[in-house]
């Protein structure tokens, strides 16, 4: 009877993970085109980026079903029309004031980004700003009623299906990531700004944009196993959040459950939660940084696919995170400056990562269930029958 039990209740358990992949995160890809700027003797310009057709096909083959645009530069734009891929596109930070003093330069974007290739391309979300505390914060009051007249631009064109948020980074916004139970929004941001914008998000079904680099924060914190940072599995390689009493095998975790935190402080517990941006340097921008080596870069790429197409999620939300872009895709070679590409400058391939998921519709769970479910319900009748 105990092991009919058992076995019904990890048949549900497996059935509950199942159903959970139809909702695995999209891994998608940022392109930032260098732009180029004054040569000099010792940086000289890079060569020009690659053609626009290149960069969508190359993408394509990759399978990454969706790109950031963090540029939007509209050749681009177009160059995804027919594909399938979904685009993010983004509204620069100088914009914003603009933007909040006169609905009609938010239409006058629109006209020039969206209207001439949608719905060929498929866009389906505009980030206004991206990280603007950290360039422009000057420009946070303008935030809000920025976001809120591209919303409204969109809909003047009868455009309902693309919505519209902002990009935050990680470290100025969240006050600690450990432990992640007890994050919070940075003050005076987090009154101002995020309860009117997390409200908005809520009204409008869009979803919190977040850079996050476990990367940086592995850096200022020393205490931090690299091996934690790089997805390995190690034994005794986890951090428990005493609070909540969860355990977390990776730092990747444990700071989207510290944006989660925050969100649900902050009153709200059903945004989706996507990483606009995140990766691993596999050189730095000087000899301080010994941990940005191509090994690391392809471990820490690995993992994070791996993770995220496991299905678990995260400790304080199965789903997980919505989405996740790795930054980036080409390599830029200017001296002094980290490589974060996935492909080198040559539109080569850096790493040995599939980031296509191969693992659609759940097939591989379907058959961890097929095998997984019987051997279980085996052994414990093995046990119950051996324990009479
Ligand atoms: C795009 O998706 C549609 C519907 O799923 C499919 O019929 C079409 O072949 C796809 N196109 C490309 C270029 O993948
Ligand atoms: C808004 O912009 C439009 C077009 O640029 C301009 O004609 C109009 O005067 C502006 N309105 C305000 C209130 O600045
Ligand atoms: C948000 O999504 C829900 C459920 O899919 C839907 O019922 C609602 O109409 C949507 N709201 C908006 C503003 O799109
Ligand atoms: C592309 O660039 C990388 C790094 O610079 C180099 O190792 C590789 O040989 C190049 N491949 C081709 C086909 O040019």
């Amino acid at each position: 009877m105990a092991s009919l039990l058992f076995f019904t209740f990890s048949l549900v358990f497996l059935l509950s993970i199942l159903h959970g992949t139809s909702s695995l995160p999209i891994v998608g890809v940022t392109y930032t085109p260098t732009i180029s700027t004054v040569a000099t003797a010792a940086n000289p310009l890079p060569p020009p980026p690659p053609p626009p057709d290149r960069v969508s096909s190359t993408i394509n083959s990759l399978k990454f079903p969706s790109v950031r645009l963090p540029n939007s530069d509209p050749s681009i734009i177009r160059a995804f029309a027919y594909t399938n891929t979904s685009l993010l596109l983004s509204i620069p930070n100088t914009f914003v004031p603009a933007l909040a003093a006169n609905r009609s330069l938010a239409l006058r974007w629109l006209y020039r980004h969206v209207l001439p290739f949608y719905p060929r391309s498929k866009i389906s979300l505009i980030s206004v700003g991206n990280d603007i505390f950290d360039t422009t914060p000057d420009f946070s009051p303008f935030l809000i009623p920025a976001v809120r007249n591209v919303h409204l631009a969109l809909h003047d064109l009868g455009i309902r299906k693309i919505s519209v948020s902002t990009t935050f980074s990680f470290f100025n916004i969240i006050t600690t990531a450990f432990p992640p139970s007890s994050a919070q929004f940075q003050e005076p941001a987090g009154s101002l700004i995020m309860k009117p914008l997390l409200q908005f998000l809520e009204d409008t079904n869009s979803s919190f944009l977040v850079n996050l680099y476990p990367y940086n924060m592995y850096r200022l914190n020393s205490e931090i196993p690299l091996g934690f940072a790089l997805f390995q599995d190690y034994p005794f390689n986890f951090r428990d959040d005493l609070v909540t009493g969860v355990r977390y095998k990776n730092l990747f975790d444990m700071m989207v459950d510290a944006v989660i935190s925050a969100i649900a402080v902050a009153g709200h517990e059903n945004i989706p939660v996507v990483v606009a941006e995140t990766g691993w340097p596999s050189s730095g921008a000087d000899a301080s940084e010994v941990d940005a080596t191509p090994a690391f870069a392809e471990m820490y790429l690995k993992g994070l696919v791996a993770h995220l197409r496991s299905g678990f999620g995260s400790p304080l939300r199965k789903e997980g995170v919505a989405e996740a872009y790795i930054y980036e895709l080409v390599d830029k070679e200017v001296k002094g400056t980290r490589s974060w590409g996935i492909l080198h400058q040559n539109m080569t391939m850096k790493y040995n990562i599939q980031f296509s998921n191969g693992c659609k519709n759940g097939v591989g769970l379907r058959i961890l269930s097929i095998i997984v479910v019987p051997l279980i319900g085996f052994l414990v009748n093995l046990f119950f029958v051996a324990n009479g």
